[in-house]
């Protein structure tokens, strides 16, 4: 059964989304020369709905991909082990690829897609996370534009899931620990 998000506590509303959506968009239209090709690729699919918002707030050319990646189970813990889904289809050589995550845990996903697209002969590599959990890596890995470091709490909605629930919530929210117990 399916437990009902009222029962969650807001981390970040709506609000305080669109605003971290304003600034990230004015760091990023200031970080890339607008002659210059980006891609920006969100990792599918939790970051599908931030990419949607994000990429509206860059007042720029872009082109965007996707790439699919898991490390995850049905869980709430990462199981160590990346596997590609899905690759970008754009030949990213002599190009800017910006990553588009929405949250970063141990870090392993992460640091192994930026390690993949880097080795594609991207001009610069570049790490965009709505939220960052940075108690909780185990592997090294740095957002370049962050929205908000968060302690370890597991969060879902705008994106994120809970066994598959909940990603299309306007709002991110903590599930409380005996909860998920
Ligand atoms: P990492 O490889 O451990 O950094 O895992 C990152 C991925 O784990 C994210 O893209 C999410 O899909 C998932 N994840 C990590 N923390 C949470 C959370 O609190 N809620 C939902 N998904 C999460
Ligand atoms: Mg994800």
């Amino acid at each position: 059964m399916m437990i009902p998000h009222e029962k969650f506590e807001i981390l970040y509303s709506s609000e305080a989304i669109k605003k971290m959506l304003a600034r990230l968009g004015n760091e990023i239209n200031e970080a890339y020369p607008k002659d210059e090709d980006l891609v920006v690729v969100g990792v599918l699919k939790g970051a599908w709905m931030f990419h949607a918002d994000l990429v509206r707030a860059l007042k720029r050319p872009v082109v965007i991909d996707f790439i699919r990646a898991t490390s995850y189970g049905q869980g709430t813990e990462s199981s160590g082990v990346v596997r590609i889904l899905k690759d970008i289809e754009t030949n990213i050589a002599g190009k800017h690829v910006l990553l588009v995550e929405e949250i970063i845990d141990s870090g392993r996903t992460l640091s192994f897609i930026k390690q993949r697209l880097a080795s594609g002969g991207a001009l610069s590599v570049k790490i965009c996370t709505l939220l960052d959990k940075k108690e909780r890596r185990v592997v090294e890995c740095e957002a370049d534009f962050c929205g908000a470091e968060i302690a370890n709490h597991f969060v879902v909605g705008y994106g994120l899931d809970w066994g598959e629930n909940y990603r299309n919530l306007d709002a991110v929210y903590r599930v409380p620990g005996e909860i998920l117990r």
